[in-house]
């Protein structure tokens, strides 16, 4: 099987329990949101996935084998990028700098005290940073960067290792509309075309019903319905325990962003 499953994962704090018999798969080239109210358990269900936490019970699988109890770092080596809420790179350090220190970590040259990050595969640094739109700030510090560059700067560090899988935990936090936009245009480009499938969460629903192929829904750790956005939308228990009135709009975003 050519998914990344998720099957029967649970995962309680005391007697929380913040992740409740999920189970969902994701397929390659596939955008997936996980959507639901604070507290659901989605982000909880990404640092279960990304090897951040044990399940209790269930089972995480990719290509038949089992990801539970591999360390987030043979997780990441497995194809399962990720990227963070708040931003993760080093300010210090010009974009390339970022990228090529994540370079050297993918290739294992970590700790290899001859080869000096300044001069580590370049070329395919550039081409990462090319991808993500930001050719022209490539020499420049990240601390010096707008927040929605470093989003791509973030984007492109998760790409650097070739992910299969990206999870995304809200990646549009804190960016302005069109900004956000961009960015899932960019996203849904670059899966579509590198057919990396795409698990993400999201607060914006403009973002979520715009750019997902299909939506999985939690509620106090529990799914409570997935579906393609039109299914969704007309989901009368999620209307009642997610959205109230509001009818979110669905698929225009993804259709004009489509390479
Ligand atoms: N490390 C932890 N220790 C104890 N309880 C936790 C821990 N992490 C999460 N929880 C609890 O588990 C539940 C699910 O939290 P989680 O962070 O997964 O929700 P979320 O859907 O990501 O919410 P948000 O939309 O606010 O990011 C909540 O009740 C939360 O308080
Ligand atoms: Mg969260």
């Amino acid at each position: 099987m050519t998914h990344l499953v998720v099957h029967q994962v649970h995962k309680s704090f005391g007697g929380v329990k913040a992740v409740d018999e999920v189970t969902f798969v994701v397929a390659p080239g596939e955008l997936v949101a996980l959507i639901g109210p604070n507290g659901a358990g989605k982000s909880t269900t990404f640092n279960v996935i990304n090897g951040q936490l044990p399940p209790d019970s269930g089972d995480i699988r990719l290509e038949g084998r089992s990801l539970v109890g591999c360390t987030p770092q043979q997780i990441w080596r497995s194809g399962v990028g990720r990227t963070f809420q708040t931003a993760a790179v080093f300010g210090s350090m010009s974009v390339l700098e970022n990228v090529q220190t994540v370079l050297m970590s993918r290739d294992r040259r970590f700790f290899d005290l001859w080869s000096k990050v300044t001069g580590y595969k370049r070329v395919e640094a550039l081409a990462l940073i090319e991808q993500v739109g930001l050719a022209e700030m490539a020499h420049q510090s990240c601390q010096a960067l707008a927040y929605a560059d470093v989003k791509r700067v973030e984007l492109a560090l998760a790409l650097a290792s070739a992910p299969r899988w990206l999870l995304m935990d809200e990646p549009t936090a804190g960016m302005a509309p069109a900004e956000r936009q961009a960015l899932m245009t960019l996203t849904h480009a670059l899966a579509k075309r590198q057919r990396i499938g795409v698990l993400f969460t999201e607060h914006s629903m403009d973002v979520v019903f715009g750019y997902a192929d299909r939506i999985l829904v939690m509620a106090q750790g529990r799914l409570i319905a997935q579906g393609t956005p039109a299914e969704i939308q007309s989901n009368e228990q999620v209307q009642a325990v997610y959205f109230g009135r509001q009818r979110p709009v669905v698929g225009t975003a993804a259709l004009k962003g489509a390479p």
